[in-house]
């Protein structure tokens, strides 16, 4: 079955095309306009997705080969994300749907950053432990052996993703600065400054107390200080990041009594995180790096699935902003 899919919860435009798990062709465009503000503009993603969108189709079904009249279903993102964002690739994807008389499929933003981990490991059997790590989100969920999803917790603070894109802030590389961090930390010493590692309830992270530490040794030392051991701030930094989540992933994992784990989202692209849950955990899944950013195959992959329940999306639906934990919907 051929899916067409969207994503636009912030600021990636992205469209692709999926024969079943093969992705035939995956547009992604990052907006970098908003490195001057040092932020996502919200207004600004908006019509960056308007302007982009349809160039992004066009190029997909050009990548593909496919023609949009056999195309089987259409999909995006529901939610959560930004609503101006949102409003556009979900809108845009209904009206094609409606145009061309498919099925259509809103697809929730954190589902289908699980579901990532299938474009690469289509067989993977559940039950599997989830850490989805990203710029907005860092949580655990449970999928069962009958793939149903269960929100286990997650951060009462800030996101992993935002821990790194602050502290990047924080050392003067530009927004978004989580990857930049990542990149000289991995010429650094990860024990050469000690940053505190947060204890939280079980299934919960915290790391504004990191962030805020990170702030304090800043200001505390000279700016020449700073600039000459930036590769081993990082580091020490960055695997306090990391620790805190391979942490509580052994402790959720021991809980659950669960062995096989698939981290997924932005921040499991980092190659320190991939090394240290590799040494942790004998069954361990991270998905291609490209599909560990926001992405619209893997809004592909989650709508082949819900279409095979025999779920779909009215056409007069709308997108959400709230996330409700999915064993509450
Ligand atoms: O999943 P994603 O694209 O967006 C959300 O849904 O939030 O994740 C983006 C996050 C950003 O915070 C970015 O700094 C972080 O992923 N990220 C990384 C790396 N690459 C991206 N963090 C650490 N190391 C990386 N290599
Ligand atoms: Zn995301």
């Amino acid at each position: 079955m051929k899916v067409l899919a969207f994503e636009t919860s912030c600021d990636e435009t992205s469209c692709a095309i999926l024969k079943d798990n093969k992705v035939l062709a995956n547009i992604t465009t990052t907006h970098i306009l908003h490195r001057e503000y040092g932020g996502v503009i919200p207004e600004l993603a908006s019509r960056a997705h308007t302007v982009l969108i349809l160039p992004s189709l066009r190029t997909t079904l050009k990548v593909s080969g496919v023609n949009l009249h056999d195309i089987d279903l259409i999909s995006a993102t529901q939610g959560p994300g930004l609503i101006g964002a949102l409003l556009v690739g979900f809108t845009f994807a209904k009206s094609l749907a409606y145009f061309y008389k498919k099925p259509f499929v809103g697809v929730d933003h954190l589902e289908a950053h699980l579901y990532s981990i299938f474009l690469d490991y289509s067989d993977l059997k559940p039950p599997i432990l989830f850490l989805l790590a990203s710029g907005g989100h860092t949580d655990f969920f449970l999928m069962e052996e009958n793939r149903d999803i269960k929100y286990l917790g997650g951060t009462l603070d800030d996101a992993a993703g935002e821990a790194f894109d602050k502290g990047a802030k924080i050392l003067g590389f530009p927004y978004p600065g989580g990857a930049k961090l990542a990149e000289i930390a991995d010429k650094g010493n990860p024990l050469r400054f000690d940053f505190p590692r947060a204890k939280t309830p079980p299934f919960s992270f915290s790391f504004s107390g990191l962030k805020t530490s990170l702030l304090y040794f800043v200001k505390k030392r000279p700016k020449k200080f700073i600039r000459e051991n930036l590769p081993d701030i990082a580091s020490s930094y960055q695997e306090a990041i990391v620790d805190m989540l391979i942490e509580k992933t052994i402790e959720a994992s021991k809980e659950l009594n669960t062995k096989r784990i698939a981290v997924v989202g932005g921040v499991s692209a980092n190659e320190r995180l991939r090394e240290k849950f590799k040494q942790e955990f004998k069954e361990v899944y991270f998905p291609s790096k490209i599909y560990t950013t926001d992405n619209a195959c893997m809004v592909g992959i989650r709508a082949i699935s819900l279409f095979k329940q025999g779920i779909t999306t009215s056409l007069d639906s709308s997108p959400y902003t709230v996330y409700p934990a999915p064993n509450e919907k």
